[in-house]
């Protein structure tokens, strides 16, 4: 397991919620079937993620029931269906996108089990932690904007013109990040946000979206993608289109895969904030306590690290 749990700060992000009834109990027991519902698994991130769950599984007594939606809410919903069929013991899903999950998780509900939400969060004003799934495993998203937007600020002196590369609409780290990002970029009058689009988490689709952008807007200085398969897309489109992507323009995106520390020391990206996929032993020690009948607070938080030219060679490592 690549990361150890000391890593891992349980932190309580709004009060330290109490197991209430209506989140159904998990039992103790020699072994679990737990249903992992995964968004899609075409990128080294998400790659990363499934292959955490299943290391952990075998560790922790799961027997996994694996489900890749694809990129589409709609399969996700009815993989999470498919697994209540099943009668799993829990389930863990990553929801794609904040609103359409909702039902699903609340169907779990009152199924009896009870589910975790790992990386992604579902919509929070009609789904609470405590009562219907169990806690969110997950990154400080709007932080991870927030902390490259403020790299930016620094790296340009806090003038030119941005480009944002945009995740999957509707999902929680499109909406954060941008928030994060937006939000302190807004505090360098000299540096502005020209485009925004969604680029959907994809590299190929980074690539053609920021060629698109810069017919527009030839004269970008920067681009931030809100994951690095979309910065590496937005690079080579740099590239063909004649510019110098490190020096011509600056960018930042988020993730930490080993392309974008390959990138980094080659100078075409100037940072990346991580985000970690490594949520397997979370997912398990969370479970196990709450099995014994632990408090779990309603968010329990990933501490993520940032990488820059400054430290991306010896942390090499940690790509994945
Ligand atoms: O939900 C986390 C995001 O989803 C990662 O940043 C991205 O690479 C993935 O597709």
């Amino acid at each position: 397991m690549k990361k150890a749990l000391s890593s891992i700060v349980l932190a309580v992000a709004t009060a330290s919620l109490p197991v209430l009834a209506q989140v159904p109990p998990l039992p103790q027991k020699a072994g679990y079937k737990v249903g992992f519902s995964q968004t899609e698994n075409n990128n080294p991130w998400r790659i990363a993620e499934t292959k955490s769950m299943q290391d952990a599984a075998a560790g922790c007594n799961w027997t996994l029931v694996y489900a890749d939606a694809n990129g589409s809410s709609a399969k996700q919903v009815a993989d999470v269906e498919n697994m209540i069929a099943q009668k799993v013991d829990l389930i863990v899903l990553a929801p794609r996108e904040e609103k359409p999950l909702v039902p699903a998780v609340m169907k779990a509900r009152r199924a009896g089990i009870p589910v975790i939400l790992i990386d992604r969060n579902i919509d929070q004003k009609v789904a609470q932690a405590g009562r219907d799934y169990v806690t969110f495993i997950g990154s400080d998203f709007v932080d991870q904007g927030r902390r490259a937007g403020e790299w930016l600020v620094q790296a340009t002196g806090g003038k030119g013109t941005i480009v944002e590369l945009e995740g999957t609409t509707g999902s929680s780290p499109a909406n954060d990040r941008k928030k994060g990002f937006d939000g302190a970029v807004a505090k360098a009058p000299g540096l502005r946000i020209v485009a925004s689009q969604s680029a959907d988490f994809s590299r190929d689709k980074g690539r053609q979206v920021m060629q698109t952008l810069l017919q527009a807007h030839p004269d970008v200085s920067a681009v931030y993608a809100h994951n690095d398969e979309m910065a590496v897309g937005a690079i080579t489109a740099l590239e063909a289109a004649g510019k110098k992507p490190g020096s011509d323009v600056t960018v930042v995106s988020v993730d930490g895969t080993a392309d974008a520390l390959k990138a980094i020391v080659a100078g075409k990206l100037g940072a990346t904030v991580q985000s970690s996929p490594f949520f397997g032993p979370i997912a398990c020690e969370t479970a196990r306590r709450y099995t014994k009948g632990d408090a779990i607070p309603a968010w329990v938080k990933v501490e993520d690290k940032f990488y820059d030219k400054s430290n991306a060679q010896a942390m090499m490592a940690n790509g994945y």
